[in-house]
Parts: structure tokens; C-alpha cells; sequence
């Protein structure tokens, strides 16, 4: 049986993890993103198929050939994404091997999970990024046919404060961010997402 602290720790690591999009320009090495991928070698795969690749990138030039092809913060109307001195030092771009399987079910959820859990252990942070434009992307590197391209973290050391609320009773769940340049992010209480 884990004893309390340890269920603390995992709690402090999901709650500091949260969906940055703000850096600082400092580097981030091959060698730490390889780390932050095994750990996602290690997650939960349905049947055991391990169906998941990964692209790496953490030098300028092929950052620059993913950056925009992402989209980011929807909710925020008027703000177009990090600003040059704020943009990601790195990403990780998870793709799907259709050779191995055609459905990659909640695989790569798990794995960006995992990902981003250890970046924040390793004092870093990132965000998953859904939204992207996926022919121009594959085109800019070159992605084979045979890989479906899934998801891309965007990662970095981060350089905005993100603090979690509770939603409030109008029941709106968008993100927002304060003049101060603070994101708030509302979750959902417990009672309401526990239902039986
Ligand atoms: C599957 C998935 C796709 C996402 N896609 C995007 C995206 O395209 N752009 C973006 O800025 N954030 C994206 N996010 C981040 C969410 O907006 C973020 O998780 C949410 O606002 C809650 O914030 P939190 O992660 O700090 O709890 C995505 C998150 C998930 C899980």
C-alpha cells in the first residue's frame, strides 16, 4: 500500500504539470527529450501493440519547421501564440505506425501524459497540441505516409504562472488569463465528475 506522502507526491506532480505555452529560451538536449520518450516506452499500450513513434526535435532550425503548423490556446481570442523570445525549445511529435495498427485508441493520451509528467519532474513543462496542421507539418519533415501523425508536445522551461480554480457556478470551463498575465485554468469539483 503507498503510504500518504507518496500520495501526495504524485498529486503535487499532476498539479504542478500544467499546459504551458510560455517559455524561456533556454535549451533543452537530445539526450533529456530521449528520457521524457522512455518513459512513455514504459505506459500502458492496448493489447500491448506499442503502435506509437516519435520525432524529436530540439535545435532551432527544425523547430522553426514545426512552430507553425501548431495552433494554439483557442480560448484565447487575442492572443496568436508565444511570441518569438516565448516559443518552445523543443517537441516531441507522436505518431501512430498504421504497419503495426490502424486505431491507436488512448495510447498516445497516456504517453503525452507520461511525457509532460516527467518534463515538469526535470523542471520543465509543455502542452499538448491537438490542433495541428497535419499535410503541411508531414510535408515541412518529411513524415512518411505510413505514420499518422497524432499529437505534438510543445515543451520548454515555462516562462507564465498557470493556477488551477474551481469552475464557478455559471459553469464555464474556458481558460483565461488575468491582467497580470496569470492563466487560470477551471476544473470541474469532484462531486460533479464523481456520479455513481
Ligand atoms: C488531446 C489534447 C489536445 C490539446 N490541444 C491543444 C492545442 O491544440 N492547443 C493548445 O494550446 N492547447 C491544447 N491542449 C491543452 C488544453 O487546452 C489544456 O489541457 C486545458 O486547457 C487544461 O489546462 P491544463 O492542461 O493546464 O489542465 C490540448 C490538450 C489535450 C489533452
Amino acid at each position: 500500500m503507498p503510504c500518504l506522502e507518496e500520495t501526495e507526491m504524485i498529486k503535487d506532480l499532476i498539479t504542478n504539470s500544467r499546459s504551458y505555452r510560455r517559455f524561456q529560451q533556454v535549451a533543452i538536449e537530445h539526450r533529456t527529450l530521449r528520457e521524457l520518450v522512455d518513459l512513455a516506452r514504459l505506459a500502458p499500450s492496448a493489447a500491448n501493440l506499442q503502435p506509437l513513434k516519435y520525432i524529436l526535435s530540439c535545435d532551432p532550425q527544425k523547430n522553426d519547421l514545426i512552430f507553425p503548423h501548431l495552433a494554439w490556446a483557442g480560448y484565447l481570442k487575442d492572443w496568436p501564440g508565444p511570441d518569438p523570445g516565448q516559443k518552445p525549445s523543443a517537441y516531441i511529435i507522436i505518431l501512430g505506425d498504421t504497419r503495426i495498427s490502424q486505431s491507436f485508441g488512448c495510447d498516445h493520451g497516456i504517453a503525452a501524459q507520461s511525457i509532460l509528467l516527467g518534463a515538469t519532474e526535470k523542471g520543465l513543462g509543455g502542452c499538448i497540441i491537438g490542433s495541428i496542421q497535419r499535410q503541411p507539418l508531414r510535408k515541412a519533415l518529411s513524415i512518411p505516409p505510413h505514420y499518422e501523425i497524432l499529437l505534438v508536445l510543445a515543451l520548454g522551461k515555462p516562462a507564465e504562472k498557470v493556477t488551477i480554480e474551481t469552475v464557478g457556478p455559471t459553469g464555464d470551463i474556458k481558460y483565461w488569463r488575468d491582467s497580470e498575465g496569470i492563466h487560470h485554468v477551471p476544473k470541474r469539483p469532484l462531486d460533479n465528475i464523481i456520479v455513481g
